[in-house]
């Protein structure tokens, strides 16, 4: 796919103006250079335009004595004048030979979706006019006289529009040289020259951010995006596990050694913690249980060690793709008193998984086969996060 991308001849340009020096937003740096959650405005915008479904020529205008940091591979730099018009015509000079449509954008709109630079390009081909994209008017408009309200502007016939705007390459060039007035945007330039400009559905996102106010909106966004990536990532899971008493054995618990106390029968060594462990973390990755993946009467698992099973499921469960986050782990038991040894079972247990261990205990208050002292239980949660976020690989 990759090699087809590179030797298809590109027919699209994007000049991206980014000259401006964002008065009305007061920072310190030019707008596009100004932070935007850990990126900036104009590296925002570029990331936007190289998700493009078809390869573009690329064009930033930055301002003079701006050019190296507002340097991006894969972009040419140019520099930019002192109005938005004299900026894209410093970006048309640098147009490739082969280039057909070009498309104008404001770096300063930085969370404009890739498809809506698609289908701009897309419509200028078929349409062989300029188009802009273009959201209804949602307020009501008022004409006013300093105070004094003068009338009421039929908002059904009105249309706020913004960019990436996109003309026929010849047509666009033409317009700029003959243009002689400033204009608000590049679509009335192109219709001052007698051209025809039509609009195709714009895109909230892709709102300019010109105030402190609109940085602080377009901050907020990203961060409501990247949390859901986060969650869609995560998986939790869930484990009980039981064993009976047998007091000719040793107790083995949370991978720790009790001295004294009466064991846990088993095939295995009967770590119920460490069991309820491997089944909550194999139930969060969706692979099943210790029985479905290591079968329970398997001889190489006679008196296996519950690190020896928890080993084996964390390699399955990075396998699988997930890193894990954390683990929770209650005991409920009438003995061993875990508290005494709570901190130096987490240790224990967060040196064989590699993340957070909580543990806890409980008695069942005399109730069931815990309470008479039958047998020893483990309930256990685990929480993954996928270490392909935003596409688990189960
Ligand atoms: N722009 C430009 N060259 C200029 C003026 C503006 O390239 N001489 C660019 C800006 O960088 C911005 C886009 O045109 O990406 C839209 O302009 P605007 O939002 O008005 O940005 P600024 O002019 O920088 O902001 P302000 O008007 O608040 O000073
Ligand atoms: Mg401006």
């Amino acid at each position: 796919m990759s090699s087809e991308r590179a030797t298809e001849a590109v027919t699209v340009a994007v000049i991206v103006v980014a000259a401006g020096s964002g008065s009305r937003l007061g920072h310190e740096l030019p707008k596009a250079l100004a932070p935007l959650a850990g990126r900036t405005i104009l590296q925002r915008s570029l990331d936007s335009i190289f998700g493009m479904a078809s390869a573009a020529q690329v064009i930033v205008v930055a301002g003079d004595g701006w050019l190296d940091a507002a340097s991006v591979p894969g972009t040419t730099v140019v520099v930019g004048g002192a109005t938005r018009q004299l900026s894209v015509a410093a970006g048309l000079a640098a147009l490739d030979d082969g280039i057909a449509t070009v498309l104008v954008h404001d770096a300063a709109r930085a969370l404009t979706p890739s498809s809506l630079f698609d289908e701009v390009a897309a419509a200028v081909s078929t349409t062989g006019a300029g188009v802009v994209p273009a959201l209804a008017v949602v307020d009501t408009i008022k004409r006013v006289d300093g105070e004094q309200v003068t009338g009421t502007v039929d908002r059904s016939e009105l249309v706020a529009v913004q960019t990436p705007q996109g003309f026929p390459r010849a047509e666009l060039t033409d317009a700029y040289r003959a243009a002689t007035e400033d204009h608000t945007d590049d679509a009335a330039l192109y219709a001052a020259a007698g051209h025809k400009v039509s609009v195709v559905a714009g895109d909230p996102l892709a709102f300019k951010i010109t105030t402190p106010w609109d940085l602080a909106r377009a901050e907020a966004l990203l961060r409501r995006e990247s949390s859901a990536q986060y969650s869609a990532g995560t998986r939790t899971g869930l484990g009980i596990d039981v064993h009976a008493w047998d007091a000719s054995l040793p107790l083995w618990l949370g991978g720790l050694h009790w001295p004294g106390e009466p064991g846990l029968a088993g095939h295995s060594d009967g770590d119920a913690v460490c069991h309820a462990i491997c089944d909550a973390l194999l139930s969060a990755a969706r692979l099943g249980d210790m029985g479905s993946n290591f079968g329970t009467d398997d001889p190489q698992y006679a008196n296996a060690s519950g690190q020896l099973f928890l080993d084996a499921t964390l390699a399955l469960v990075r396998e699988a793709g997930f890193d894990v986050l954390n683990v929770a782990v209650q005991v409920v038991a009438q003995r061993p008193k875990v508290a005494p040894r709570r901190v130096e079972m987490e240790a224990r247990l967060m040196e064989i998984v590699g993340a957070p261990v909580s543990v806890s205990a409980t008695t069942s208050d005399g109730l069931g086969f815990t309470g008479r002292g039958e047998g020893l239980s483990a309930m256990a949660t685990a929480l993954l996060a996928s270490t392909s976020p935003k596409q688990p690989r189960r």
